[in-house]
């Protein structure tokens, strides 16, 4: 994810872009491309545009994704989904993949975020999950994958706090100024040209895990393991994620030396941290401290309650996946003990009980008693705690959260004539995000929550023919970021499963 207050670091990236697809040969700069509908139009009552680039613009091309497009389209009645979904389904390719290279044994993918020229560890890991059910037939695309399992591997050994990374200097393709290298202080220091931005959020840990694990799962194919990066920036963050479980003063009340810190001279609160960088003070609960949510935004209280729920999960997963193919025993066992002790956190310090809705997950929490009720569009969110595997979507304090999640008892949930959903404290009120009402839809066992979803997603596109970040509660022209990769895979993900779980829906 972005942050808005990086306009001046969106320009010239957009820029950058630009000048780099321009040098190839006339291709426009997708930013632009995005911002306009192009014909040929569906013939349904949203005339949704056509807004995949040239074919010769593409930045990977996959027969196997074009099956898919032809099979799950032709299977729909509704005209102008079908287009949608030609649209947004292969954007992640169409668009995002700024270098790949497959010359060697261990292939390498550096995929930007969409209108930034560079790599989030979240974002990029949910960008190819939707193409991983078809990489097992597909060597191309596996590979692709597999590539991005070794890029973040090398990008997190070399930085193990960033959230978003600077094209390798071996890609030819230059870094990407973000404007805001000057007024930082951030521990560890970190080196601009290979990280772009240095916000430590812990869900970047588990995205990380979760593609590995996921590339596996789905191919049976281990071999990053045996790539020089892997192991290493495992074992060096099960190591960081057991000294970010400490509390913040030692047991003789002295202050604890802290891993990471991160502040900046800024107006914008969210854009730095208490405690001159530290965050605010934690207990110990078995928890991990992040200074930063999915949003890119600073945290209140340290322990984000999804995120940790999220890093449990996958912490479980790589344990398994470890012993399974009996690699590094020590690490396996490592992270099946952080996994039970981050549960038990969750379980026993991330809970609160609400007046109206019973006992339900809070955002975050300290370990003191302190807790934030709310939710926020980015994943991982409560609303997505059975998506991340969590807990099965019928547990009780999972309904509870949920309905407050989605009603106004939630301070980030806003309705309107045109959209109705949660949106985030990052792009401000009265703003609803495509991708909390995607994870609504994938949360729910209704055919007609899923259908008003997918009406709702369908006229979010305000003529553009793509997912947007936000829209405007009363008109989804007023909307941002037209070129946002991560949405458009999360909500073609949503649009396969619907289809799979409710035949003839759309
Ligand atoms: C598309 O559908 C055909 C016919 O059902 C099937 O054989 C093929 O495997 C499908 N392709 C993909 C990529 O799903
Ligand atoms: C890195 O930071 C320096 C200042 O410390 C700045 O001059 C330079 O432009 C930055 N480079 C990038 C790629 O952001």
């Amino acid at each position: 994810m972005r942050c808005s207050v990086v306009l001046a670091g969106l320009a010239w990236a957009a820029a950058a872009t630009a000048a780099r697809r321009a040098a190839d040969g006339e291709c426009p700069s997708y930013t632009d491309y995005s911002s306009v509908p192009h014909g040929p139009y569906s013939s349904g009552e949203y005339r949704v545009p056509s807004m995949r680039p040239p074919a010769r613009c593409r930045t990977f091309r996959s027969a196997t994704v074009e099956a898919v497009i032809q099979n799950v389209t032709s299977a729909m009645h509704d005209p102008d989904w079908k287009q949608l979904f030609a649209n947004i389904f292969p954007n992640t390719l169409d668009t995002t993949v700024a270098w790949h290279d497959d010359s060697g044994r261990d292939p390498y993918t550096f995929l930007i975020t969409g209108d930034i020229t560079a790599q989030w560890i979240r974002d990029s890991t949910n960008q190819l999950l939707p193409y991983l059910p078809y990489a097992a037939q597909d060597t191309a695309l596996a590979r692709l994958v597999l590539g991005l399992v070794n890029m973040q591997a090398e990008e997190l050994l070399g930085y193990t706090f960033g959230n978003a990374f600077q094209p390798p200097p071996r890609s030819g393709l230059a870094p990407s100024e973000n404007g805001i290298a000057l007024d930082l202080d951030v521990v560890p220091p970190f080196n601009n040209n290979t990280v772009f931005e240095a916000k430590f959020e812990i869900d970047s840990f588990a995205s990380f895990f979760q593609i590995a694990t996921a590339y596996w799962r789905a191919t049976g194919d281990h071999a990053f393991v045996s790539a020089p990066a892997w192991v290493p920036a495992v074992t060096s963050i099960l190591s960081s994620i057991r000294r970010l479980q400490e509390p913040t003063y030692t047991a003789d009340g002295r202050l604890n030396k802290p891993l990471v810190e991160y502040s900046r001279l800024t107006d914008t609160a969210t854009e730095t941290q208490f405690g001159g960088g530290r965050g605010n003070p934690v207990r110990y609960t078995g928890m991990v401290r992040t200074l930063f949510r999915p949003s890119d935004d600073a945290t209140i209280f340290p322990f984000l309650v999804p995120a940790n729920a999220f890093l449990a999960v996958e912490l479980g997963r790589l344990g398994a996946m470890l012993r399974e193919i009996g690699v590094a025993p020590a690490l396996a066992r490592e992270a099946e003990l952080l996994a039970a002790e981050i549960r038990r956190g969750v379980l026993e310090f991330g809970t609160a009980v609400h007046p109206r809705h019973g006992r339900v997950f809070v955002y975050e929490a300290d370990g003191y008693g302190s807790s934030l009720v709310m939710d926020d569009a980015n994943g991982p969110a409560l609303l997505s705690l059975p998506y991340l595997g969590f807990v099965p979507a019928g547990d009780e304090t999972y309904q509870n959260t949920r309905r407050l999640a989605l009603s106004p008892d939630n301070p980030w949930h806003f309705s309107g004539p045109a959209i109705t959903g949660v949106g985030s404290p990052h792009t401000g009120y009265m703003k609803v995000w495509p991708m909390a009402v995607a994870m609504r839809g994938l949360t729910s066992d209704s055919a007609d929550e899923v259908a008003e979803c997918l009406d709702m997603l369908k006229s979010s596109a305000a003529g553009l023919g793509l997912m947007h970040e936000s829209v405007g509660v009363a008109d989804p022209a007023i909307y941002t970021r037209s070129w946002f990769a991560w949405c458009n895979s999360l909500v073609a993900q949503f649009v396969v499963d619907a289809m799979a779980r409710f035949p003839g829906i759309i």
